[in-house]
């Protein structure tokens, strides 16, 4: 698929270092894209979702929580030692009508300062990402974390700490039924679709969660550090637009 961009949305593209679509006609760009391979009618592999964790220790019911009381269950969480050395929780912002999620690995320390998710520099790319494909995180986006909180000098996430707050991701979907969910980053990936494979190896085609099609793809962070996989992220942003596209 080739998304037909206007000079606003190229000129988003090259604020994001990407110049795909600006050096080549859109037919050969699409025709250059792997999500024109990728976006396939046949029934494509979906990986399996991870078996539900243990809930977070006296979360109650997080199954049958409606927002306000999801928030405020994140807010109080003391299922694990994160919530020693946080300032604030972060449990995402968006649109609670979104067609889009996007689901980041962690808050850093701009997120736990502020309560919100993706507001440091990789945040910044991810705006300029969204922009190119008319959207924003107030519109029609939902942006969230696998983990509630940061982890001291961000370390990695460890496995008891994704499984003890898989539960309010899982709700948060649910309470959203977005059109696409977007696993930015190994944590996502593997909190979402329960699998330590590489993310070069899981992009490019679509998976499932909680019935739900899932792209995957890598985290902003790791495309500030790495320039060239932008193009890969940006055919991956394509599917996941190809995906909700499909949905009407
Ligand atoms: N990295 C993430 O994965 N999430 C954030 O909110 C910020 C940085």
């Amino acid at each position: 698929m080739s998304l037909q961009l206007d000079a606003r949305q190229r000129a988003i593209l090259g604020a994001m270092g990407l110049r795909l679509y600006e050096a080549v006609p859109p037919a050969q760009a699409a025709a250059s894209v792997p999500s024109v391979r990728v976006a396939q009618t046949k029934p494509m592999p979906v990986a399996k979702a991870p078996a539900a964790p243990i809930a977070p220790m006296g979360s109650g019911a997080i199954e049958l929580m409606e927002w306000d009381a999801l928030a405020q269950a994140v807010a109080q969480c003391q299922a694990c030692k994160l919530c020693s050395g946080r300032t604030n929780t972060v449990f995402g912002v968006g649109d609670t009508q979104a067609d889009w999620l996007i689901v980041g690995d962690a808050p850093g320390e701009a997120e736990d300062l502020q309560g919100e998710p993706f507001i440091g520099p990789a945040g910044k790319l991810l705006d300029n990402m969204l922009k190119a494909l008319g959207l924003d995180r107030n519109n029609k986006v939902y942006i969230t974390n696998v983990l509630k909180c940061r982890p001291p000098g961000d370390r990695n996430p460890e496995p008891e700490e994704l499984a003890q707050c898989e539960p309010f991701l899982r709700r948060q979907v649910q309470l959203l039924q977005p059109k696409i969910v977007l696993a930015m980053g190994r944590f996502a990936v593997q909190a979402l679709l329960g699998t330590t494979e590489p993310i070069g190896k899981l992009r490019g085609r679509a998976h499932e969660y909680l019935g739900i099609p899932l792209v995957v793809t890598y985290h902003p962070s790791y495309l500030l550090r790495n320039l060239p996989d932008k193009a890969k992220a940006w055919a991956d942003l394509c599917l996941a637009q190809q995906l909700v596209r499909a949905q009407g």
